[in-house]
């Protein structure tokens, strides 16, 4: 509290997460150590476009805190919550659409993007038109001063901020406009070299078993040209390399001069990573088989997060009424 700044953002609940998404996560475990921070599992934002599947809700919002906590987000630290919780959320959502132009929503990139994307899916309701607005009010609520997201993001936190210069000009000034704090590019791309993806094949979860791990990385594409054993490597084209910068820098070098010279073959240099990316996940699977045991240490966590983030929003609505005179 204080003057830090507060910091928020959050996730879907939409399966188990991958190192694709272990890029923003990292962020948010290397902003606990300064700021205030708020981070939600976003099941209203799930069902936005998955209002049929909600059987798979629970389970994943369960799977989505395991992550967290296993990879390093600290409830001592930071608020873990869940958006559906903070009814006041639901309520500025409310408040902020009387003063929202649709066409906002409609111009939104994403909006166009995903309608296009996911034909076929009926998703041409009036909660997905409203999706970049409900995730405002889930910034706003808490009138956080930065918001950690992938680029993705971006015309969310424009229309974000667009809405809160809105309200202060019309009532007072409520609402600090959040700035957006892209993170580094995603880490690593997928085994295909192509975005890591839940709809490609081509991801490693966190929870990956050592087996799914060596599996995951011994199909991975390598420089197509290099055809036998004794041909020289391309590292530059290769996605193994690509990983190998990342969860094995200290033998990046070598391997790399190895591989121009054919001098390390495919096979030993996906060994080496897969190796060395267990090694970098099994304290996770540690935390997370310490977790597994104790189903209400993962309740009480939410729980206690649930009512420091309602204290908060509970807080903004006041000033929100008192402002809008309700
Ligand atoms: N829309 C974000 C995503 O898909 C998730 C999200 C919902 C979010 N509400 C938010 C992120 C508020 C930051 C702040 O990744
Ligand atoms: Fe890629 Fe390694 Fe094969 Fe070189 S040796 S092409 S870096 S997998």
């Amino acid at each position: 509290m204080g003057n830090k700044k507060v910091v928020l953002s959050g996730m879907r609940p939409s399966g188990p997460l991958h190192l694709g998404n272990y890029s923003v996560l990292k962020d948010w475990i290397r902003l606990q150590e300064e700021h205030d921070c708020y981070y939600f599992i976003a099941d209203w934002h799930a069902l936005t476009t998955g209002y049929r599947e909600t059987g798979e809700l629970s389970g994943n919002i369960q799977e989505m805190l395991l992550d967290w906590l296993s990879a390093g987000l600290d409830p001592e630290r930071s608020v873990l919550f869940r958006q559906s919780a903070v009814l006041e959320q639901a309520e500025l959502y409310l408040l902020l659409a009387m003063i929202t132009p649709i066409a906002w929503l409609e111009r939104c990139p994403t909006f166009k993007e995903q309608l296009r994307e996911l034909k076929g899916k009926e998703i041409n309701t009036y909660g997905f038109l409203g999706y970049p607005l409900l995730q405002a009010a889930d910034i706003l609520a808490y009138r956080a001063d930065a918001v950690p997201v992938g680029e993705d993001q971006a015309p969310h936190l424009e229309i974000t901020r667009e809405i809160a210069r809105r309200f202060n000009h019309l009532y007072r000034k409520v609402f600090p406009e959040p700035e957006s704090l892209f993170g580094s590019a995603s880490l690593v791309p997928g085994t295909d070299g192509r975005k890591m993806s839940k709809s490609y094949d081509n991801y490693i979860v966190l929870s990956a078993s050592p087996e799914e791990i060596k599996k995951k990385i011994r199909s991975m594409i390598t420089d197509p040209r290099r055809a036998r054993r004794s041909d020289p490597g391309r590292p530059d084209v290769c996605t193994v390399y690509e990983f190998q910068k990342v969860f094995n820098p200290g033998e990046r070098q070598e391997i790399e001069e190895s591989c121009r010279q054919a001098g390390i073959g495919c096979v030993q240099c996906k060994e080496r990573l897969a190796s060395r990316l267990c090694r970098y996940l099994e304290p996770f699977a540690e935390k997370r088989r310490e977790l597994q045991g104790k189903p209400h240490r993962l309740q009480e966590i939410l729980e206690a997060g649930n009512q420091k983030a309602a204290r908060v929003a509970r807080q903004t609505l006041e000033m929100v009424r008192e402002a809008m005179q309700l």
